[in-house]
């Protein structure tokens, strides 16, 4: 192993290779559009002094003993860090880092594509005119829900979710938010606290902004689906493991709720048959923070972050647990 080489586990845009390349490392980097086949990453993890990694990946205890102690950084190319178990790496000696802030406005952008996607069934209409099934205007095709002037919860008023809160302004929304704590940034919007029951309640759209921890996981499950008003839409923007899929797909078949707009799944790629058959479901592959800008930040941002540390330098964004 070479204490200049970089692993980068997917093609990442140039100007993150790029600063790794100036700052003089070797960078390897995975080619092929799919995350590396776990026998592929264990047998690279031990080979360098950084790798940079992807949601796809799965940084456990195993990969982080199979790394160290020459990889001395996994740099995240993502705000969410469920997939490494940072309490082994700390115990290897492997800083671990992600990009948060950057990829703030995209994926709250993304969340509101989503939420109107949903609500006015974007996705079925366009597959009618695609399919050419279109026969005209008609006066009770495609009828959605108004999102103007609706209730809006949002689960988890960090970053992201207070930025898709500053948009529902834009459409005269109440927005409600839930979270451990009163948050000064998203009352400054004019939201209102409430508890997570209340919230799914009164909700006429969900949206969910957590991080994935032990306590958030299955959060939106059966009992929770069953709080929300049948007419109301989920959207999940944040991890798939927050909802309890099998629950989700049991209230939409059932029509315990009007629809759901989701980015993220349990088991991803992997995407349950019941949901591609759902017409009030949007689904998305997981592209809240791609945009060309933002997914460039990411990897510059990353590559700083392994720079750093290879440098014998404090990290830029050290992942707290
Ligand atoms: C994407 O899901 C991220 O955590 O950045």
């Amino acid at each position: 192993m070479s204490p200049k080489s970089v692993y980068i586990t997917r093609l990442i845009p140039e100007s993150g290779v790029a600063l790794l390349t100036g700052a003089g490392f070797a960078v390897k980097m995975n080619p092929l559009a799919r995350p590396m086949r776990r026998a592929e990453f264990l047998e690279e993890a031990g080979r360098h002094a950084a790798m940079i990694c992807q949601v796809s990946d799965t940084i456990d205890r195993d990969l982080l003993q199979a790394a160290a102690p020459n990889c001395k950084i996994v740099a995240l190319c993502a705000v969410g860090f469920d997939n490494v178990d940072l309490a082994a790496a700390r115990e290897l000696g492997v800083v671990v880092t992600n990009t948060p802030d950057v990829l703030t406005e995209a994926t709250a952008d993304l969340t509101w594509a989503l939420l109107l996607a949903t609500a006015r069934r974007l996705g079925e209409a366009e597959r009618c005119v695609r399919a050419g099934a279109w026969r005209g205007w008609g006066m009770l095709d495609f009828l959605g829900a108004d999102v103007h002037g609706r209730t809006l919860g949002i689960v988890g008023a960090g970053r992201i979710g207070t930025a898709v809160a500053r948009r529902a302004r834009g459409f005269d929304m109440s927005v409600l938010y839930c979270a451990r704590d009163a948050k000064g940034p998203i009352e400054a919007l004019g939201a209102t606290k409430a508890p997570l029951g209340e919230l799914l309640r009164k909700s006429d759209f969900i949206s969910l902004h957590v991080p994935l921890t032990p306590h958030t996981h299955h959060l939106i499950d059966e009992r929770a689906l069953g709080e929300m008003k049948s007419t109301a839409i989920l959207i999940n923007t944040s991890r798939g493991a927050v909802v309890d899929q099998v629950a989700l797909i049991d209230s939409l078949r059932r029509g315990r709720i009007a629809g759901a707009g989701l980015d993220v799944y349990d088991k991803e790629p992997v995407i349950p048959q019941a949901l591609l058959d759902m017409e009030n479901v949007v689904l998305l592959p997981h592209i809240g923070s791609a945009t060309s800008a933002t997914r460039a930040k990411m990897a510059e941002i990353a590559a700083a972050n392994a720079i750093a540390v290879l440098h014998g330098q404090q990290p830029l964004n050290p992942v707290q647990p």
